[in-house]
């Protein structure tokens, strides 16, 4: 509707002499405080120095010039003083909306703008060989949504993993092994066991220069230190894939940070022939204090190489392989300067797509009392373990209001709502900010939470399971509630569009518990069964239950049927 609107003030507009765009009408474009002032409203103070006209006399004409809407659209356009207010015809709305979402289903709200271009979104990218903590958790859920969203909008998304499988970690791992290792512990709980060795050697600094000496065999390729490296590695990433497989994410590919060890030779020789490398102390660097960036370390004296180096080699391998318009790194804010570094170093080396590569920053998880989680007493907290004590909790709950449910019923439902807890404590804030992992307030079923959404899906779907209707629905009157749900059902294509521009899927998750909260007073509101326009209210559950599904789905969380 709001493209309507845009459409007649910037015909009225232009006869004034103002030439705008779509978008920059549309922002602003606002909805006034309460429905009595109409649906939506134009205000004209920002043209009143253009015009040199006070902004009640800009109204007054601009309201003029667009003449007599159509009715089908519009039930009246005032103004009132600065503003102009639209009044829709919301019959029209409330049919035009319930039928393109009932017709477009799982389409709805989908634009076009990727054209099947190529994105890649890397994400999850944890360190081998240590635990995949909540730390890694963020970049998880976020990266997952935004290559859902980059999808939804039309994009070919590859959905990549790039796992931190080579440093100086993993000379501590081999040394800690060789000295304390245990076959038998190593095979049994591979994830625990490594970071038993890694604590024990990088507690102690005796080790150091013998782990870096075993970090710089193992780039050079001496057989005893790959056979350990590729076990560690082999056996880490079986215990990824479980813990993937429960938070329901899987990768296009799985890139490595050891794959791109030929491409590092080739990268420092480029930047040498690119004029670009500089000794220092022993070291080669890229010098960057010209653009506020530090210096970038390419290559130690030993010879080793170094995170940045692996990611620009990285970085021109993929391009070359994908040819993407766009590369998205999901990682935690932390490392800005980093990716500041790599995005500027690649565009000295005249690679312009260095242009298309954004370091999309999250923020930390902190505990309850707003501390820093993974370092909670020097305990390190297993994701593995989070997600049995989330489900366990819930499992509880669902005993509680369902004691027949069968063994089979009880863990998919409990799994189900465990991961929407999760997901959605999270997605709901803005993705820069820090955010509190308190899994007692994630996994309750009221207030702001994914349980809560799920519930009001779970209403949906019954209410749609007790009554069906043949006949074709025809709208009467409509309540204030009707047309509140209405109203949000209607702004999910502008709601993606934001999230998608914004990459943030926060704008997502919060729309979706405004929807479900709407749909829930509706629901005390306006009776289903029994009423005049049953058909009418019936399709409304219906496009609630398709649009509260596109939106979760977006955000990586999987619906059920019954609570
Ligand atoms: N493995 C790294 C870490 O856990 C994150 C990798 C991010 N991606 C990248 N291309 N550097 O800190």
């Amino acid at each position: 509707m709001k493209k309507e609107i845009v459409k007649l003030l910037k015909k009225a507009l232009n006869e004034k002499g103002i030439k705008l765009k779509d978008e920059e009408i549309g922002k602003f474009i606002e909805t006034p405080p309460s429905p009595d002032m109409g649906d939506f409203s134009f205000p004209c103070f920002f043209l009143s120095e253009k015009l040199k006209q006070n902004p009640n006399q800009i109204a007054l004409e601009i309201r003029e010039k667009i003449g007599n809407p159509p009715v089908m659209d519009f039930e009246d356009i005032q103004t009132s003083g600065p503003y102009i207010n639209f009044v829709l015809n919301r019959k029209s709305l409330a049919k035009k909306v319930v039928w393109e979402v009932l017709n477009q289903k799982q389409d709805f709200g989908k634009v076009n703008l990727g054209h099947k271009k190529k994105i890649v979104v890397e994400f999850s990218s944890p360190n081998m060989g240590k635990p995949f903590g909540i730390g890694n958790l963020r970049s998880t859920i976020i990266g997952n949504s935004i290559a859902n969203i980059c999808e939804f909008e039309g994009f070919n998304v590859i959905k990549m993993n790039y796992l931190g499988d080579w440093g100086t970690q993993f000379g501590k791992l081999i040394l800690g092994y060789k000295k304390f290792g245990n076959e038998k512990k190593l095979h049994e709980n591979p994830v625990k066991h490594l970071l038993e060795l890694y604590v024990k050697i990088s507690n102690n600094k005796r080790y150091e220069n013998e782990s870096r000496k075993w970090f710089k065999k193992l780039e050079d390729g001496d057989k005893e230190a790959v056979i350990l490296w590729r076990a560690f590695k082999e056996l880490s990433l079986n215990e990824l894939k479980k813990i993937y497989k429960l938070l329901g994410i899987t990768f296009d590919e799985y890139d490595a940070e050891s794959k791109h060890n030929k491409g590092m030779d080739k990268v420092i020789a480029e930047l040498k022939e690119k004029k670009l490398l500089k000794k220092s102390e022993g070291a080669q660097i890229v010098q960057l204090k010209n653009y506020n960036l530090g210096t970038c370390l390419v290559q130690k004296s030993d010879g080793a190489t170094l995170y940045a180096t692996r990611d620009l080699a990285t970085a021109i391998a993929r391009y070359k392989k994908y040819k993407f318009v766009r590369m998205i790194y999901e990682v935690g804010k932390e490392q800005k300067l980093h990716f500041k570094q790599l995005f500027k170093v690649l565009n000295l080396m005249g690679y312009g797509w260095a242009d298309n590569c954004v370091h999309v920053a999250h923020g930390l998880y902190l505990d309850k009392d707003g501390k820093k989680f993974a370092t909670r007493k020097g305990k390190t907290i297993f994701m593995a373990d989070i997600i049995d004590q989330t489900t366990s909790l819930i499992k509880k709950e669902i005993k509680d209001r369902t004691p027949k449910i069968s063994k089979e019923e009880l863990e998919d439902r409990a799994l189900k709502i465990a991961m929407a807890a999760i997901f959605y404590g999270d997605l709901k804030n803005n993705r820069s900010n820090d955010a509190v992992f308190d899994i007692k307030r994630f996994i309750s079923f009221d207030g702001d939470t994914g349980p809560y959404i799920l519930y009001s899906y779970a209403r949906a779907s019954s209410i749609l399971k007790k009554v069906t209707t043949k006949k074709k629905f025809e709208v009467f009157e409509l309540e204030p509630k009707e047309i509140e749900l209405v109203k949000k059902l209607s702004q999910f294509p502008e709601i993606v569009l934001k999230s998608y521009q914004n990459l943030n899927p926060s704008v997502i998750a919060n729309y979706s518990y405004q929807l479900a909260k709407i749909f829930n007073e509706f629901y005390h509101a306006c009776p289903v069964i029994g009423s005049k326009q049953i058909e009418f209210r019936l399709a409304l559950v219906e496009s609630f239950r398709q649009v509260l599904r596109n939106s979760l789905k977006l955000l990586g969380i999987k619906t059920l049927e019954q609570m």
